[in-house]
């Protein structure tokens, strides 16, 4: 059989890069060479070689994060040369990368989040409106970023606005959230018609982080996965079913990774990932590892779900 030329595309000029190229690193070694003819591309110097070669790309692998990898851009493009690729099109990904647009569409569908506001240019003066709307302690976020990047835990009002200008350094839209002290989970979804839910992770990350940041998610040893999360039979399955309501909320495919908090018996969704960490011992590749598939195995299948046409009416 004639292998299958695959496009990795991986690098791009979000502050993930390094996130990505470490990725694709793996990924390469991981494809069975006998099946796949890889070539690489870094949409930070390549997309005119991207549309070059198009009608010899079989299928790419997007390994991008964050702005212009994760939101929706690089999918169109390929949309526009007719190359398939693993994952959420534009509308799922853009719908995936804006945190508060995320958040209206899982509220939509009846999944619990955490009370939460967008900062408004009054706030920088004042920010007694946030604080009367979500509370202390909150999470400052920016509204489209990932690898918590620009993100600040507050626990005392004066240094808020610090946070804010942080956060705004990352996206002109910020949002704050009501801190939710309890247990991180994360959720993987693979399928496109028929969605598997994996095993859950539960995410401790090491005492002296303060919460899951960019060094505690990939410093090796940072933070302790378990997996499959030790929690009761219930509330897996009530995991397992919003990770795939979250999936469909926001029109995703291939697969996704839901983060959220659990705290005594309630969970709150924080986000979806549509590009999840794809190094071996990433979360959706343990999870996937737990539920019998191996690293080369989930490859395969993202790569065949991936060429599969797009659903058309619903069932
Ligand atoms: N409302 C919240 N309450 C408590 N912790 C939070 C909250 N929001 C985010 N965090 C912490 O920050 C981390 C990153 O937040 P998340 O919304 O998943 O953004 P991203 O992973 O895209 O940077 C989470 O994994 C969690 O540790
Ligand atoms: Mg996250």
């Amino acid at each position: 059989m004639a292998k299958i030329r695959l496009a990795l595309i991986a690098g791009g000029t979000s502050d993930e890069r390094e996130v990505s190229l470490r990725g694709a690193a793996g990924v390469e070694k991981a494809l069975d060479p006998n099946k796949y003819e890889v070539i690489r591309y870094d949409p930070a110097t390549d997309l005119a070689r991207i549309a070059n070669d198009a009608a010899r790309i079989d299928v790419a692998f997007l390994l991008l994060h964050g702005v212009n990898g994760e939101d929706g851009t690089i999918q169109g493009f390929l949309d526009l040369l007719g190359i398939p690729y693993q994952g959420a099109g534009v509308l799922g990904s853009a719908l995936a990368m804006d945190k508060n647009l995320a958040k209206i569409m899982y509220r939509l569908h009846g999944l619990p989040v955490a009370p939460w506001v967008m900062v408004e240019l009054r706030d920088l003066e004042d920010t007694s409106r946030i604080v009367a709307e979500v509370g202390l302690p909150c999470v400052v976020k920016p509204v489209r970023q990932g690898s918590s990047i620009g993100m600040s835990i507050v626990r005392e009002i004066e240094k808020l606005p610090g946070a804010l200008r942080l956060a705004l350094k990352h996206d002109n839209e910020v949002m704050v959230e009501k801190y939710i002290k309890g247990r991180e989970l994360t959720v993987g979804v693979l399928g496109n018609a028929e969605l598997l839910a994996l095993p859950l992770i539960e995410i401790i990350p090491d005492a002296k982080y303060e919460f899951f940041d960019y060094e505690a998610k990939y410093q090796p040893g940072a933070s302790k996965e378990i997996c499959p999360a030790q929690v009761s039979e219930q509330i897996r399955q009530k995991a397992q079913e919003y990770a795939v309501i979250a999936h469909r909320s926001l029109q995703l495919r291939c697969y996704s990774r839901t983060d959220m908090i659990l705290a005594g018996d309630e969970l709150y969704l924080l986000e979806t990932n549509t590009i999840p960490g794809m190094t071996p011992t990433s979360l959706l590749p343990q999870a996937a590892a737990e539920a019998g598939i191996s690293f080369s195995a989930l490859l395969d299948r993202l790569i065949e779900l991936a060429q599969e046409k797009p659903a058309g009416l619903r069932g």
